[in-house]
């Protein structure tokens, strides 16, 4: 049988995120049976704009689509800013939620995760991406739920956090 698929959307775009670097992690330590790639590029991709989008859509966003429509399930890895989903984030959710009805995340099992250096974790940009792409239509696993607080030292050290991590993607792995 073939590995299930997962693609990660990283929702920060700077250099020494932690949250790529979760990503980065899991992507390494991949429970066996789940291949795990990184959707690249996001940062390049335009507002979403229904005037450029359909047969001309960027080259961004359709390698994007293009990216998702061929993985099995979609996680997201994301800090928190001010108080909901980085808007890099939304951009993308966006793009994959279009053409209505058939965007690349509809039907999809869909999952997020991340971490911010607060008590909370980032837990209403979870929130808020969980809401925001099941109106886009994919399959949330609300049984996911890792919003991981940062406040000491490498959380990425702390084998325990790994593990709850590592548990998320075999969860959205063994989603139906
Ligand atoms: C514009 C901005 C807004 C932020 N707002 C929040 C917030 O509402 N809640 C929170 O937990 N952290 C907030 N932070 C802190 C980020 O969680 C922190 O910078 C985090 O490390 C970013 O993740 P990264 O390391 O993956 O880039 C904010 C940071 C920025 C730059």
């Amino acid at each position: 049988m073939s590995d299930t698929r997962v693609v990660v959307l990283v929702g920060s775009l700077r250099a020494d995120s932690l949250n790529r670097r979760i990503a980065e992690t899991l992507k390494a330590q991949a429970p066996a049976g789940v291949t795990i790639d990184i959707a690249e590029g996001l940062g390049e991709i335009p507002f979403y704009n229904e005037d450029i989008d359909g047969e001309s859509a960027p080259e961004s966003a359709t390698q994007l689509r293009k990216t998702v429509a061929e993985a099995d399930r979609v996680l997201v890895v994301t800090p928190e800013y001010n108080g909901t989903m980085p808007a890099v984030l939304n951009n993308a959710i966006d793009w994959l939620s279009r053409p209505y009805g058939t965007g690349a995340v509809v039907g999809k099992p869909f999952a997020v995760v991340g971490a911010t250096p607060t008590p909370y974790g980032g837990k209403w940009a979870h929130e808020h991406a969980r809401h925001s792409a099941t109106i886009a239509g994919a399959k949330v696993i609300e049984d996911v739920v890792v919003s991981q607080s940062a406040m000491e030292g490498d959380i990425l050290a702390d084998d325990e956090v790994v593990a709850k991590l590592l548990g998320a993607v075999q969860t959205l792995a063994d989603a139906s």
